[in-house]
């Protein structure tokens, strides 16, 4: 039996009464956390988004139908409540806001009862991700997950505020847009007006940004949904929010200048983190060189040592043939981990190849200075000696090294140092270490492709200094590209944007397009560059991952309301699903799904 709430008006959330109210007369409404019933007397602990009151039903402060009603009360019960707040007279909850108060209930309403829930309402839940899904709307219940939509909000709210502070225009950009496919595949939408065509839903606003910019509004933001059809993991979406932002008439610093502020004041906010200004750069050569990772955590060491110089002579093939393949032979010293048992090295071997990595040679230094090691047998002693003195190798050290071509180097020791990381408990989530990473390369050998295509989009700047490479070297030609990572996540990234059709044009060239197929994709951006674009640049963060780690969640899923699975479904609605044959008919298509599917 479901009664109104007519006649009756919420004073405040359960966690907002404060002891000042001691005395005074309240009504409350929330959901029922849990009830116990003592005989004369019944605690129900109320919950809203606020937190949790405890309430007190007794037979004289409440008429006997209401104390009959207060029985009844389940869990995610929906009630409403009015009394009196009083100092609690049982034992004080510290770990409640409201642990020191509770409410001597007079009046009660059941607003709406509820069937036992597939799993309780509480914080940390032990529920398995697949049945939390299910029932999102049960899960978006829990305290932890309110936190998380909560600080969400605030970045949005003071992100908002701050950049209209700074002069930022907020812009809507289309959603049904033509299809340019630059790095994930589109999600495409049918016309049904126009059979046979579709829109593409978009991957980021890129090029509606620097159209606004070729009309003036100079300094653009938007809090904007993206959509990629990329494999998932726990840092990716296919739909995710973007707080994207694009300026006229500036360089690198001045974006990263209105960003480092921007982050300053998001932390300190919402956390009472102070970022110190300004940010450390480091540029992407730097980075994969030392951490092996264009996107390096530096809340620990453990970085990379290239010992190729070092085994230059050896007759250890594995180093040997790396070397003379032009690849590099590159190592990590795991301090205090010279213990480490056999099998448990092994596990790290396997770990490497899944980077692409063949194997991974250690040495394992004892507390007595000897050592063990994969490869000594093939090494002559002062070799072995040179090699431990290269890497600082002290006793109680476990050095692991990686021999290949530079990129494949770089994946598995960048990964393994991260692994150890987190095996070694190095990674504090308490710190915050912000890197903003410069100087990417502006093209990126695709094996796949058998060509160049970007690595940021094909709008990026190249450096001034390395245009005249790009036809003899490409691949060494530097963008005007940056990242903002934060703990070994990339929360952020932008450019510099080119401005000269003649170097965009030439872009198109390298990257492979024909004049006609470039004209045909971003045939309206080339011809807005024909009738006044100014210099601009901007940068994106992914709104998502930035509130994630704020929150410290282990997922992405985690600060989104309704997010979706590996597979790219909705656990909750279902979605996707077939379409009925009218909706097909309407939109002119036919399913022709091959027999493998
Ligand atoms: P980029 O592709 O680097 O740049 O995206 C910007 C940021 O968006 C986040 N992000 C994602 N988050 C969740 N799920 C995903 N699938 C996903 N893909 C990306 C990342 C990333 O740093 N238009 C350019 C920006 C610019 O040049 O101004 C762009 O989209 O945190
Ligand atoms: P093998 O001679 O193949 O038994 O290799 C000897 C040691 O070298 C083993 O510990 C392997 O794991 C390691 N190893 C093999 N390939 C590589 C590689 N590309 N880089 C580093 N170590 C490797």
């Amino acid at each position: 039996m479901a009664e109104s709430m007519m006649g009756l008006k919420r004073s405040c959330r359960c966690a907002e009464v404060t002891k000042n109210q001691i005395g005074e007369t309240v009504t409350l409404m929330g959901w029922v956390q849990k009830a116990r019933n003592k005989g004369g007397i019944i605690f129900v602990d109320l919950r809203d988004r606020s937190g949790i009151m405890q309430l007190i039903f007794e037979n004289g402060d409440i008429d006997e139908e209401g104390f009959a009603k207060a029985g009844k009360l389940r869990s995610e019960f929906v009630i409403a409540v009015t009394g009196r707040v009083e100092a609690r007279t049982g034992a004080v909850n510290t770990n409640l806001t409201t642990g020191e108060l509770e409410i001597r209930c007079t009046s009660l309403r059941i607003l709406s009862e509820a069937e036992t829930p597939p799993f309780a309402v509480e914080e940390n839940s032990k529920t398995r991700e697949e049945i939390r899904l299910k029932y999102r709307f049960l899960d978006l219940r829990r305290p932890d997950l309110q936190r998380n939509l909560m600080v969400r909000s605030r970045v949005a709210q003071l992100t908002r505020a701050f950049m209209a502070n700074e002069g930022f225009l907020e812009i809507e950009t289309p959603m049904l847009i033509k299809s340019t496919p630059e790095g994930a595949r589109d999600y495409v939408v049918p016309s049904r007006v126009h059979p046979g065509t579709f829109y593409a839903l978009p991957q980021s606003p890129q090029i509606f940004k620097q159209l606004l910019m070729c009309s003036g509004y100079d300094r653009y933001i938007q809090i904007v949904k993206c959509f990629r059809d990329e494999d998932l993991r726990a840092d990716r979406q296919p739909e995710f929010t973007q707080i994207d932002m694009e300026l006229s008439f500036v360089d690198v610093d001045d974006v990263i200048d209105v960003n480092e502020r921007l982050l300053a004041y998001l932390f300190k906010e919402i956390l009472g983190v102070e970022v110190q200004l300004p940010i450390q750069r480091m540029t992407w050569q730097e980075c994969m060189d030392r951490f092996g990772s264009d996107k390096p955590d530096l809340r620990f060491g453990m970085e990379l040592k290239n010992v190729s110089e070092v085994v230059k002579d050896c007759e250890f093939a594995v180093f040997k043939n790396a070397l003379v393949s032009g690849g590099t032979v590159r190592g990590i010293n795991a301090e205090g981990q010279g213990g480490m048992p056999r099998k448990k090295i092994d596990k790290l071997v396997d770990f490497v190849k899944d980077y692409g990595a063949k194997g991974l040679a250690y040495i394992a230094i004892a507390e007595d200075g000897s050592f063990k090691s994969s490869f000594a047998k093939f090494m002559k002693p002062e070799e072995m000696d040179a090699l431990i003195a290269a890497m600082d190798g002290k006793p109680g050290d476990l050095l692991l090294f990686a021999a290949d071509k530079n990129t494949v180097v770089w994946a598995a020791l960048g990964a393994l140092r991260i692994e150890l990381a987190r095996q070694m408990d190095l990674l504090d989530k308490n710190e915050y270490k912000f890197l903003w990473v410069t100087e990417f390369p502006l093209l990126e050998w695709s094996e796949e492709e058998q060509r160049f295509t970007a690595m940021h989009h094909p709008f990026t700047m190249p450096m001034e200094e390395d245009w005249d490479k790009i036809d003899t070297d490409p691949g060494s030609v530097r963008a005007k590209a940056y990242d903002i990572v934060l703990n070994g996540t990339e929360i952020g990234g932008g450019s510099v944007r080119i401005h000269q059709d003649d170097i965009q044009e030439k872009m198109f060239e390298v990257l492979g397009f024909t004049k006609e197929q470039a004209w045909e994709r971003f045939g309206f951006l080339l011809n807005a560059f024909k009738y006044g674009v100014p210099p601009h640049a901007g940068l994106a963060y992914g709104l998502d991952r930035l509130v994630m780690l704020m929150v410290q969640a282990d997922s992405i899923r985690d600060v989104i309301a309704f997010p979706k699975v590996k597979d790219a479904s909705d656990l909750m609605s279902e979605a996707p699903a077939a379409i009925d044959e009218k909706q097909l008919k309407e939109l002119c298509l036919k399913v022709d799904i091959p027999d493998e599917a």
